[in-house]
């Protein structure tokens, strides 16, 4: 994989356009479909390894639908409609339960939508259907909560505290007004410090901040301030997002030069975050020494996941499942109807099988665009596959000194492929994930 002439095309190529798409989770949801017969889960479950799983717990729910965001979710879901939810989470865990066995639960994740646009009885209600279900309890089993300005309400952040959350994340996007407000997010500044004040007094311990670059209307000047902004409350961990422009949100690319604008804001974001001993363990995330990598974005996933909630996903070996995605109004209200009528949680009837080379392909994606890179030995000991032999492209990420191979054997980016590691991420999509996902993108 050396002495090859740089590969310059392969870069122009990532540069023009390096930010397409978001590698999170491999294959993408967008590459799912329903499944030709419902998928037994109880037999499934029953082939893997099930004493280290996580838990991840999805709250579709927001007090608005901001402009830039695709997730599942509903805004202002009207009354009763979260009290139905949780009566039907509380039946989803028993049931999940009971065909996991004697499985084991090491951490849990609330995520949404907004997770805090329950009342505090409602969270009350969704832990002790955790507990009831799998004996979790947020003192004992390190748990995440993602949270809003508008919802981190002392009462709420109180008892999150008390009960033993370890870290709360909040999407704070910008500290100039309106940045936050031209991409679709009615949002006060004062609310935003207001929470973030209020998570440091009164919250869980350890403290997530998001924030986005490459909006329209933020400078070099103010996206620094932004940064430097957030250091005040010293988060033990930062979430560098670019904007990514998705379908069906309906934000256009407002600015020109896009590409060069974001490269040069990321730039800023290592400098200013790195200089304030920070470190960077993907091209998102920035963390304090003290607190480690153990919640990173791709952490590799190997002992499967269990999503409960409407929109949450699972992951086995062989197979992914969820329930069926929507963005819009109409679609996300239906599905979240049909899944409170569901009576039967013990099948999956939407979702991907994965082959030895989609799993291949999901362990060189969940270690490569992580700062310590790719162990073509452990992927060939995990998957059976050599990635290297299986994909050429690795080769001419080498060749194009975006990725270099370390002492130990590893395959690792460069700081220039870190950077592009947004555009790198699709080279490594199998043709059915990458035809499936261009498909649904144009739905
Ligand atoms: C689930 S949301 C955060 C939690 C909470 N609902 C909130 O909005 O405060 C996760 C984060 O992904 C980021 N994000 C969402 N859509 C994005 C997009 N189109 N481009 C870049 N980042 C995005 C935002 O920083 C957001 O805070
Ligand atoms: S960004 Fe957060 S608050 Fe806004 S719609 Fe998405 S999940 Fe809800």
């Amino acid at each position: 994989m050396t002495a090859l002439a740089p590969d310059t095309d392969l870069r122009t190529r990532l540069r023009a356009d390096p930010y397409d798409a978001y590698t999170y989770g491999y294959p993408h949801k967008s590459a799912y479909r329903t499944f030709e017969q419902p998928v037994d889960l109880a037999e499934l479950w029953a082939g893997q390894d099930r004493q280290h799983l996580s838990g991840y717990l999805h709250l579709p729910f927001c007090e608005m639908r901001c402009g830039f965001c695709n997730l599942f979710t509903l805004a202002n879901p009207g009354d009763g409609l979260t009290a139905a939810y949780l009566r039907a989470l509380a039946r989803q865990a028993a049931a999940t339960a009971e065909f996991l066995g004697d499985a084991q639960i090491d951490r849990l994740a609330l995520g949404g939508g907004t997770p805090t646009f329950l009342t505090v009885a409602e969270l009350e209600q969704a832990f002790a259907a955790l507990e009831r279900a799998f004996g979790t309890r947020p003192d004992a089993t390190p748990t995440v909560i993602e949270t809003s300005p508008a919802t981190a309400t002392p009462d709420r952040l109180r008892y999150l505290r008390e009960i033993g959350v370890e870290r709360v994340s909040i999407g704070i996007q910008s500290t100039t007004e309106r940045e936050v407000h031209r991409i679709g997010r009615p949002q006060a500044h004062r609310t935003a410090v207001g929470a973030l004040d209020a998570i440091r007094a009164d919250g869980p311990p350890l403290l997530n901040v998001d924030l986005m670059y490459g909006l329209a209307g933020q400078t070099e000047e103010s996206w620094r301030r932004s940064l430097t902004d957030i250091l005040a409350w010293r988060p033990e961990e930062i979430f560098c997002y670019p904007l990514y422009v998705r379908p069906l949100t309906g934000l256009g690319r407002t600015i020109d030069g896009w590409a060069d604008h974001r490269i040069a804001q990321y730039r800023i974001a290592v400098e200013v975050l790195t200089d304030a001993g920070y470190r960077q363990s993907s091209l998102r995330r920035f963390y304090l020494p003290a607190v480690g990598t153990t919640d990173d974005e791709y952490a590799a996933d190997p002992h499967g996941k269990v999503g409960l909630g409407c929109g949450a996903r699972s992951y086995t070996s062989s197979l992914h499942y969820s329930s069926e995605f929507a963005v819009e109004r109409t679609p996300v209200k239906r599905i979240l109807r049909d899944w409170i009528a569901t009576d039967d949680f013990t099948v999956a009837t939407y979702g991907i099988e994965l082959s030895a080379d989609e799993r291949m392909r999901r362990y060189v994606l969940q270690t490569l665009l992580h700062v310590d890179g790719l162990d073509p030995d452990a992927c060939r000991a995990a998957t059976g596959l050599d990635p290297v032999t299986e994909l050429p492209v690795l080769a001419r990420l080498v060749a194009a000194e975006l990725a270099e191979r370390t002492g130990d054997g590893r395959i690792r980016l460069t700081a220039e492929g870190l950077e592009l590691s947004d555009a790198i991420g699709p080279l490594l999509y199998s043709p059915q994930v990458r035809r499936r996902s261009a498909l649904a993108e144009q739905r």
